[in-house]
């Protein structure tokens, strides 16, 4: 049977950096009509009401109707130590995060951390993320189990080392091209699953390890490969003495296969500007991640990139400082504000949505309502609190609505979460 979702309805119809707020549509009065997991039609409540008499009414009166959100850079397996104190990137991998995935040998710990972590995101209304798993193989099947149990698109893989970890963390060239292939082929394309091709970053992979992973991506043109790039000076110091022979951060990468289309590079906030140049002519992503960039204290994105390729948004859980893309949102105000940028809450809610499905190169599929593309919905109380509610009352414009809740707003404004049709 068909759903009708009745409220205030945001989509978009272009890029709010390219067009501002013209990119996107609101309908005060509006309604989503899905059915078997997919958006069958979107428009005035009324019209759609008369017109689908036997759908189901779902009706959230004020609230806001908006594609899930997208998390397009997560390490679930990092959900028990976030929040930990005093760090910075290298001292902060070593004393808090790979301790904490040695635990991941255990598919018993990987399964519980995995349903965990799915829980208090789709709780935040996240309906889809890229997540980083350990070096485990179970931690793969861990998460992809636990979200085809839930209906989720999500993508996930293996995050190959072969340096710079503790034993127990590293895999060899060998190894990681095996393990990965064969994830890949038991995962990718499995109900609404993904298989991403994942080199931690240069630190802690040889050129080796990352010309073996170049050569499975060649083999699996159509995955996504996910890495990190260029997100603190220390790091991009060390790169330079682990990898001698290289131009740059990015060099070490694109040497080796694995600069192109379908790319995601986490942070990406220290680049050159023959970095940002290859990056835009090869069609990459970047994924900004801010919360994680003011917790560890790694430096400030240039939001400007926008313009010129495909940037997602994302929390870096458990680097980042916060489960919730609203956060992300606010924070990624924040940082462009430092920058003396002054983000439109359109594009903060894009880049959130279509924007991060974007630079996964899901955009057809999921990030906004259309009719065709796959029902996975937030549904947004924008008078969660006290505190919202009195910085809306005077709201002329639904960006004045909405902006309070960014700022100010936590699981208490999830009014709902659909995923691929069904209401968690
Ligand atoms: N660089 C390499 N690994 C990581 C990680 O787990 N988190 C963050 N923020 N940066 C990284
Ligand atoms: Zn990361």
């Amino acid at each position: 049977m068909a759903d009708l979702l009745c409220g205030q309805v945001l989509s978009f119809s272009g890029d709010p950096f390219e067009m501002g707020e013209a990119a996107a549509r609101h309908l005060a009065q509006g309604a989503v009509l899905i059915d078997q997991g997919k958006v069958v039609a979107v428009g005035d409540a009324s019209a759609l009401r008369a017109a689908h008499p036997l759908a189901k009414l779902h009706d959230y009166g004020r609230a806001l109707i908006s594609a899930g959100f997208i998390d397009a850079h997560v390490h679930y397996p990092q959900t028990a130590i976030i929040a930990s104190w005093g760090k910075r990137l290298i001292d902060w991998l070593n004393l808090y995060t790979f301790p904490e995935e040695m635990r991941f040998c255990d598919p018993a710990y990987a399964k519980d951390i995995a349903e965990r972590y799915l829980d208090l995101i789709t709780a935040r209304g996240t309906t889809t993320v890229c997540s980083y798993a350990t070096i485990h193989p179970a931690s793969v099947d861990a998460i992809f189990t636990a979200a085809q149990t839930r209906g989720m698109r999500l993508y996930a893989g293996k995050t190959c080392m072969d340096r710079n970890a503790p034993e127990g963390l590293r895999d060899t060239p060998q190894r990681a091209y095996d393990e990965s292939k064969a994830l890949l082929n038991r995962w990718d394309g499995v109900d609404r699953l993904s298989y991403v091709i994942t080199p931690r970053f240069s630190p802690t992979s040889t050129p080796e390890q990352l010309a073996a992973l170049g050569g499975l991506w060649a083999e699996y043109p159509d995955c996504l490969m996910q890495t990190h790039l260029s997100e603190q000076t220390d790091e991009i110091e060390w790169v330079h003495a682990l990898h001698p022979q290289a131009r740059d951060y990015l060099d070490t990468y694109e040497t080796q296969g694995l600069l192109r289309e379908g790319a995601l590079y986490g942070h990406a906030i220290h680049l050159t500007e023959r970095e940002k140049a290859r990056l835009i002519e090869a069609g990459a992503s970047l994924v900004h991640c801010p919360t994680s960039n003011t917790f560890i204290g790694s430096g400030l994105f240039d939001m400007g990139l926008a313009r010129h390729l495909r940037v997602g948004l994302a929390t870096d859980t458990g680097g980042g400082s916060n489960f919730s893309m609203l956060h992300t949102m606010a924070a990624a105000y924040e940082v462009a504000q430092l920058r003396g940028q002054s983000l439109h809450p359109a594009q903060l809610w894009w880049l959130a949505t279509q924007g991060s499905a974007r630079a996964l190169r899901a955009e057809e599929r999921i990030g906004n309502i259309a009719p065709g593309m796959e029902a996975d919905l937030v549904v947004v109380d924008l008078v969660s609190t006290p505190a919202i509610e009195q910085a809306t009352r005077r709201a002329e414009t639904i960006w004045q609505q909405i902006f309070p809740t960014i700022m100010m707003g936590d699981d208490r404004a999830i009014a709902a979460t659909w995923i691929n049709g069904r209401k968690l």
